[in-house]
């Protein structure tokens, strides 16, 4: 499948459909693209590499669109060993190769490789260009997107945006699917702490005249860049995507369970927009975390275990807190068949996050669901679809 650019700059990514976990934490039943760029020009450059389980099949695409030709340059936006991994072969099979990199990556460098590469780098800071011919590349520092030494590229002839792990997308190349989605995954479990830093790097990109982005993982966008950029703003800033509520529940025997399917009819009966229910012990936590990020009010339905919580309950809201889930509504519901405390302990999470408002009243089921259940649940729907 060839992935078309431009006539100068050349896709020799590689996808990747064999891979259980991406970082050993998640599930991508379609894949995953490692992307890498070739510009075509009188000092060539190859835009990043790969992970170790594609660089084979990289070089391979590399000497094809070279042939003869000898790279001038390697550009290294990101570390992280699912780009890196083939900086050792690559600067092998072209010893006069150059590499550019940021002064945080200079330094992070040798503790991936054993090889001393130093005399070779071109080290680049904040808005320095380097010619390239016909091209031009400047740089610009996106520190924590999604490490610190990350660096975007901007190449002002053909208006190309090297955004590294920004913009990405679970998925290979040949995959068939909604971006929103599987963006918003990777973005959330991947960047999502890294708000405030997608929020500036945003505002530099906003100074760029940019018509395509070319991102280390998923499609290049070449169209409506507006509806990328203006959802990795909302993203970034912790704005609720979309109105809606998230039931995120646990149950030991069914008996929460219930109480949860009751809850979403009460929800709809008080005509909320959306309501999306899932079973933390058995859906895709990340899938999860995604959606408590895209809607605006969430309910936590859990029971106690131990004289604790539920270890799912708990696994789920500390994921919120490292993702720095704030700005939203929550709502509670517990349960526990001799000394309820779930609700304590989620308070007590919900409490290190910021501006999370809990509504009220919270509701104590022990072990089935009541009448008085059903009537603290009914003031409860009518609360959060205010
Ligand atoms: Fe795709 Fe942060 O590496």
């Amino acid at each position: 499948m060839e992935i078309k650019i431009s006539d100068k700059i050349k896709y020799v990514g590689v996808n990747d459909k064999t891979l259980d976990l991406f970082e050993s934490q998640y599930i991508i039943p379609n894949g995953v693209s490692y992307n890498s760029y070739i510009i075509k020009d009188e000092k060539t450059t190859i835009m990043d590499t790969v992970d170790k389980r594609a660089v084979t099949e990289w070089i391979k695409n590399v000497e094809k669109e070279l042939g003869e030709t000898k790279p001038e340059y390697l550009v290294v936006s990101h570390l992280e060993p699912d780009h890196s991994a083939g900086i050792e072969t690559i600067t092998e099979k072209y010893p006069d190769m150059k590499i550019v990199l940021s002064k945080r990556a200079a330094d992070m460098l040798p503790q991936f490789f054993e090889k001393d590469l130093s005399s070779r780098y071109v080290i680049v800071g904040e808005g320095e260009s380097l010619e390239l011919g016909e091209h031009k590349l400047t740089f610009v520092m996106a520190p924590m997107v999604h490490w610190p030494e990350v660096m975007f590229s901007y190449e002002s002839t053909e208006k190309v945006l090297f955004s590294a792990d920004g913009f990405g997308k679970f998925g290979a190349l040949d995959t068939d699917e909604d971006w929103d989605c599987e963006a918003r995954r990777y973005y959330f479990n991947i960047v999502g702490k890294y708000g405030a830093q997608v929020q500036l790097i945003l505002k530099k990109a906003a100074t760029l005249d940019i018509k395509t982005i070319c991102p280390l993982h998923g499609p290049i966008l070449k169209e409506n860049l507006e509806h990328y950029i203006n959802k990795y703003d909302i993203w970034s800033s912790y704005r609720p995507e979309d109105k809606g509520i998230l039931i995120a529940y646990n149950s030991i025997h069914g008996n929460t369970a219930k109480a949860v399917e009751k809850m979403k009819q009460l929800l709809e009966e008080n005509n909320a927009e959306k309501v999306v229910v899932s079973d933390l012990a058995r859906d895709d936590m990340a899938e999860v975390i995604e959606d408590a990020f895209r809607y605006d009010r969430i309910i936590i339905a859990s029971p106690t275990y131990d004289a604790g919580l539920f270890p799912t309950t708990e696994k789920f809201l500390r994921h919120l807190k490292h993702k720095n889930y704030q700005n939203r509504k929550v709502g509670i519901i517990e349960n526990g068949s001799w000394a309820p405390m779930a609700a304590k302990y989620i308070k007590e999470i919900l409490n290190e996050m910021k501006n999370i408002t809990i509504v009220e009243p919270i509701v104590t089921i022990k072990t089935s669901m009541k009448a008085e259940n059903v009537e603290e649940m009914k003031k409860l729907a009518k609360e959060i679809t205010k």
